[in-house]
């Protein structure tokens, strides 16, 4: 007997299509039980298309509040996230609940990068981790305490000086000026040697680093996982640069670890590591599987290129661009430089005489947060945040801008005022509420004390050598609308600056 199946006519197979389309849809869309609302998803994108376009995505996300509510939730791809948007629920996640929440998302683009997480930004928190993090913040910290971040600095500074000369004859855009300076200082203090203004070695890491940045962004296979087979041309140009910023890591370390003698001091921040993972050997303080491999040290050098060389220049450059736009604040920035450090270079020691600078410095960080949603927290386990379930492996976005510009915390959070960081006797107020440019809890910025210093000494530098103004008729780079990105780094601007002797 021949089997035969009765096929529906066409109209009736477009029906039962479209009913099994829009079951899956719906389905797929419903929120898992007692997660908090949020906008309702679209098919395989979720809210993706919502994020893309030339609004940030931390002002998107505070739009969406002011209808969903402080946490909300948001499909992107196949995967779930919930956005927090204010202080209270902020510290829930990053202080009170910080072990639940410190997890890393697993993105394709990223866990490629770091071979399989063997760095710290994006790796789970496993005890190798700990002692990775453990590690890089100890040598961090001993080089941003003064002494060799001092000497670095100073050594490096007549190069800056030169190129800076250059650039006095008319309208410049700083940002490659401090960008070489952040990675000359950044190469000096892993590497141990200093680069020349056109050195092709530094030329080199800067720009295959950056086109590494510039991929960071997120690749549709982060979220919707079947894309990872789609050909994708912009990802092999991503590994392509990736591979050749790695090789000059690669050979730096490489170098380093043939010439190390433990019994000499230690003269850059790789001797430190590679100083502190012999006495852990020596000392047996850390259990054989939980020690870094050459790989680890390899990706925590990337971590601090990545990590600190593009946050840093742009609190620079966001605080050029705040300072040509209030000259007032500038004047009195720089009356306090001649008041407490006059002619010499600036000291870490000088930090905490210098009130106002320090408030203008905090300012730069709030108005323009450098990095606005920190890196993705994952929920580890199922957990609450206010009244609402979290289900494990949800993504959790902490929206440190919108902390930043709320209202309740800041008055007229759009305008640029150093003076709301001190009291009335002049004092820097410390631990204010609704302010976290580092972020905080276990996933805290580990570069943080080495970030404030150097920030400190190159902002002054910069204000203590020269004057900076805005060219006639070009309008002010912070009203200009933000870059979407990782990092808010602001559009390419122009500036005009003079010395102070002439
Ligand atoms: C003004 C400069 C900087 C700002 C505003 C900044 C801010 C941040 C923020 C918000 C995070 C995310 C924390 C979280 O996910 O909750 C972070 C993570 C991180 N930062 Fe920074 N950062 C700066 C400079 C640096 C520097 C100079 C370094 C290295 C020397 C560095 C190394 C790291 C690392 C390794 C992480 C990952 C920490 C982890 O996942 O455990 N940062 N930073």
């Amino acid at each position: 007997m021949i089997f035969q199946i009765d096929f529906p006519s066409s109209p009736a197979w477009l029906v039962l299509i479209a009913i099994i389309v829009v079951t899956w849809w719906y389905i797929d869309a419903r929120r898992p039980h007692g997660m908090p609302p949020g906008p309702f998803p679209y098919p395989i994108t979720g809210s993706m298309f919502d994020l893309i376009g030339d609004i940030p995505p931390q002002k998107t996300f505070k739009r969406m509040s002011e209808t969903y509510g402080d946490v909300f939730s948001i499909k992107l791809g196949s995967l779930w996230a919930v956005v927090v948007n204010n202080n209270e629920l902020v510290h829930e996640v990053l202080l009170t609940k910080t072990n639940e929440f410190s997890g890393r998302p697993s993105t394709f683009g990223f866990d490629w990068y770091t071979d399989g997480k063997k760095d710290i930004a994006t790796a789970q928190p496993t005890p190798i981790w700990k002692h990775h993090r453990m590690l890089a913040h100890s040598a961090i910290r001993k080089f941003a305490s003064g002494e060799y971040l001092e000497s670095v600095t100073e050594e490096i500074r007549p190069v800056w000086q030169t190129i800076m000369t250059e650039k006095l004859k008319g309208p410049f855009d700083p940002h490659d000026v401090i960008g070489f300076a952040i990675y000359n200082l950044i190469a000096t203090m892993c590497f141990g040697h200093r680069y020349e203004a056109n050195d092709p070695r530094l030329n080199k890491i800067m720009k295959t680093s950056r086109q590494c940045i510039e991929g960071f962004v997120g690749w549709t296979a982060d979220y919707i996982p079947w894309f990872r087979h789609v050909p994708n041309p912009y990802f092999y140009r991503f590994k392509r640069c990736a591979a050749e910023f790695t090789s000059l890591i690669v050979k730096e370390v490489e170098s380093h670890v043939e010439s190390f003698d433990p019994d000499l001091p230690a003269k850059d921040f790789l001797d430190i590591v590679l100083k502190s993972q012999r006495e852990v050997e020596i000392e047996d303080t850390v259990p054989v599987e939980n020690r870094l491999t050459s790989m680890h040290i390899q990706q925590l050098v990337a971590n601090i290129f990545h990590a600190g060389v593009d946050t840093m220049t742009t609190t620079l450059l966001w605080g050029i661009a705040s300072l040509i736009d209030n000259p007032d604040v500038q004047e009195k920035v720089k009356k306090e430089i001649d008041r407490v450090v006059g002619d010499r270079p600036p000291r870490l020691s000088d930090r905490g005489k210098m009130p106002y600078t320090e408030a203008t410095i905090m300012e730069i960080m709030r108005y323009k947060t450098a990095v606005p949603l920190a890196l993705f927290h994952k929920a580890l386990v199922d957990t609450t945040i206010g009244s609402y379930k979290i289900p494990a492996d949800t993504i959790v976005i902490v929206n440190l801008w919108a902390l930043h510009n709320d209202p309740k915390y800041w008055q007229s959070p759009e305008k640029f005022q150093p003076e709301r960081f001190l009291d009335s006797t002049n004092t820097v107020k410390q631990r204010l509420p609704s302010f976290l440019p580092f972020s905080t809890g276990r996933r805290v910025c580990v570069g943080e004390s080495f970030a404030k210093a150097n920030v400190f000494l190159t902002f002054v530098w910069l204000i203590q050598n020269f004057i900076f103004s805005k060219p006639e008729g070009v309008d002010s780079p912070v009203a200009v609308p933000d870059k979407p990105g990782l990092v808010t780094v602001p559009k390419p601007y122009n500036v005009l600056a003079k010395t102070r002797n002439t």
